[in-house]
């Protein structure tokens, strides 16, 4: 009997080996960014289209490759970033295995353009099924660029395994965000079909944060930086109010590479504990810095699982320095209204945490003690017990909800948030209203100076609270409107109005279909004047289509966030004293009643001994 064993034909096996690099359009997109960081690109723009399904074309600015270098790019295990073994223990940079082009080359149509600086003129290598199609001399700017066409035109079975547009968008997204975070100094630009929905700015790990997770942190971010001999930990956790049901904004980055760690997400929800509710999931971008030595990142082909020499100490190491970031924050107020007797009494306040004690913990033994016992040291949960009293008196459990109501409604007494005693009340002379400015303003002398409050950012996130809870609960209450008003709409307005449909509901809107995109309005929250309901409900759907491009939100998060908006006073509406007055109670019954939903400052604050120093110039 003959042999039966063959070769594979170089081809075929690289497409087989592509099904573990290149899973989606995403994983091109990872791949190639990662090329262009790892070439010292100061500059990286994404362009894609139909979802990366037709092109994802990374350009960079980096060091570009010669004529023979560019060829052998596509080959397998063609790599510049090791050469020994022992090199993949020393890796800095985020490609090592010389797969991923000659992946993408077996399962799409490439073009690409590179250029050295040295170099008169770069070189165009056009390639498909990982065959080379063309190859020129081409004139060009120094640095990369590459264009992957069709993905799995050659496949098309794992063609007809991508998922919908929206679906591929995201992952897309998310990938871009992972490598734009962990590198703030590059500039990153991604468009979309010719539309560009990220452009970012090199700057500083804060600024790339609030530019890509959303300026709803802005203020919002406790920074965390700690280092030892063993390793340094350094990044931003986001205070615990700004905590969501989904998980959604975690990053973790080892030596600037994402990982997923559900073990390291642990260490750090565990320095959470007592501060948010179970279901819910904090903000993190860490990064840890260690010795390469100290972590196998080969052990998944996408990289994104990597295996640390002793897990344990990291885990205990993360969870600290979490702790100690949140615990130097609590005990820093934000705003100075008059303390509550019974907060002031709690020794966190009496005793501010001074920059002085801050350099004095950071540099303390904590940290030296941790590397030197390899454990963690463990930061007591401060004052629990106190806490707990006012975590109950505001927060309630159900049964004494009408109690708690009461006692809150008497004492007008309102807390920011229980872990953080930052508080204020707003029942007597320390919050006085005196007037408002030009229909827009509300200025208020409190016992320290004055604040101004801006009326449409401060009903907006009063709006947003009750609307949150209404999502989440009992359902506002809908006043029927007299005479039902009958709205047409084009077909596109009118799948999103029958998707809202239920979830307007329980905010209140009662709006039934009537026919072909047809609707009947039955009702209204009773807050909306009769009459109007027609332009409430189409400037409604408008304001949702406004955040729908927004790929960061659920569809309820879109949703209240339209309806605060479209429902919030604007300027220009006069109000009366008992009005703002009311105003400023809502507001400051609020957990985050210092921002709107879009992170915008509800009010600004003027301390009497700032203007001293103004007036004294
Ligand atoms: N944008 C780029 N600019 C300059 N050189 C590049 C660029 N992209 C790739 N290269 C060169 O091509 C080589 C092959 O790239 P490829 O991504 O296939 O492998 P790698 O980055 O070395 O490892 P990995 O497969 O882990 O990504 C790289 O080692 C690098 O020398
Ligand atoms: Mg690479």
């Amino acid at each position: 009997m003959p042999d039966k064993i063959l070769l594979l034909p170089d081809n075929i096996a690289n497409q087989i080996a592509a099904g573990e690099v290149i899973q989606r359009p995403a994983s091109a997109v990872k791949e190639l960014l990662e090329n262009a960081v790892d070439a010292g690109a100061t500059e990286i723009k994404l362009n894609i289209q139909d979802a990366g399904k037709a092109l994802v074309q990374v350009i960079d600015n980096g060091n570009g490759m010669s004529e023979t270098d560019a060829r052998m790019s596509f080959e397998r295990h063609a790599t510049s970033k090791i050469q020994t073994i022992e090199d993949l223990f020393h890796i800095r940079t985020m490609g090592f295995r010389g797969e991923a082009l000659a992946s993408i080359a077996a399962v799409a149509q490439v073009e690409l353009k590179t250029k050295r600086a040295d170099d008169e003129t770069g070189t165009y290598i056009e390639i498909e099924n990982s065959l080379v199609k063309k190859q020129e001399l081409v004139a060009m700017a120094n640095g990369t660029s590459i264009a992957m066409k069709n993905l799995f035109f050659n496949v098309p079975a794992r063609r007809n395994f991508l998922k919908s547009n929206a679906a591929e968008m995201r992952h897309i997204v998310d990938e871009f965000t992972r490598v734009a975070l962990s590198f703030p100094q590059v500039f990153f630009s991604l468009s979309a079909n010719g539309q560009q929905i990220f452009h970012l700015e090199a700057g500083n790990l804060k600024q790339r944060i609030l530019q890509l997770l959303g300026t709803i942190y802005n203020a919002k971010l406790v920074s965390v930086n700690e280092k030892t001999d063993y390793m340094n930990i350094y990044g931003f956790v986001g205070k615990p109010e700004t905590a969501k049901k989904t998980r959604g904004d975690q990053y973790f980055f080892v030596n600037n590479r994402f990982i997923k760690s559900p073990y390291l997400n642990h260490a750090v929800m565990s320095a959470y504990q007592e501060m948010i509710s179970g279901d819910s999931f904090p903000m993190y971008v860490l990064f840890i810095d260690l010795d390469p030595t100290q972590v196998d990142v080969n052990v998944h082909p996408t990289k994104q699982e990597i295996k640390f020499e002793d897990e344990k100490i990291i885990y205990a190491f993360v969870q600290a320095a979490v702790k100690h970031a949140l615990a130097q924050f609590s005990v820093t107020p934000t705003l100075d209204f008059e303390l509550d007797s019974s907060i002031q009494q709690l020794p966190s306040i009496q005793q501010p945490f001074t920059e002085e004690k801050r350099s004095a913990a950071a540099s303390g033994s904590i940290y030296k003690g941790f590397t030197e016992k390899h454990q963690a040291h463990f930061i007591e949960p401060t004052k629990k017990a106190e806490l707990k009293h006012w975590r109950d008196f505001f927060e309630g459990d159900k049964a004494q909800g009408p109690r708690i109501k009461e006692e809150i409604e008497s004492e007008k007494v309102k807390i920011e948030n229980s872990q953080f005693a930052t508080e204020l009340t707003t029942h007597d002379s320390r919050l006085t209203i005196l007037a408002q400015l030009h229909n827009q303003f509300i200025l208020a002398q409190t016992q320290y100076g004055f604040i101004l409050i801006n009326q449409q950012a401060a009903h907006e996130r009063i709006l947003y609270d009750q609307l949150d809870m209404a999502m989440n609960g009992n359902a506002i209450t809908t006043q029927r409107s007299l005479f039902p008003v009958t709205l047409e709409l084009v077909p596109a307005d009118s799948a999103v109005l029958e998707e809202l449909m239920h979830d307007l509901h329980q905010l209140g809107y009662m709006i039934e279909p009537f026919g072909a995109n047809s609707f009947v309005i039955q009702g209204t929250p009773a807050d909306i004047e009769q009459g109007n309901e027609k332009t409430v409900v189409e400037k409604l759907l408008e304001q949702y289509k406004h955040f729908s491009s927004d790929l960061k939100f659920s569809k309820r998060e879109k949703l209240i966030r339209s309806v605060s908006r479209q429902q919030s006073i604007k300027p220009g509406q006069r109000l009366t004293e008992k009005e703002m007055q009311a105003l400023a109670n809502d507001l400051f019954a609020c957990r985050q009643f210092n921002s709107a939903p879009d992170g915008k400052p509800t009010y600004l604050e003027f301390k009497l001994d700032q203007l001293d120093k103004m007036f004294k110039g």
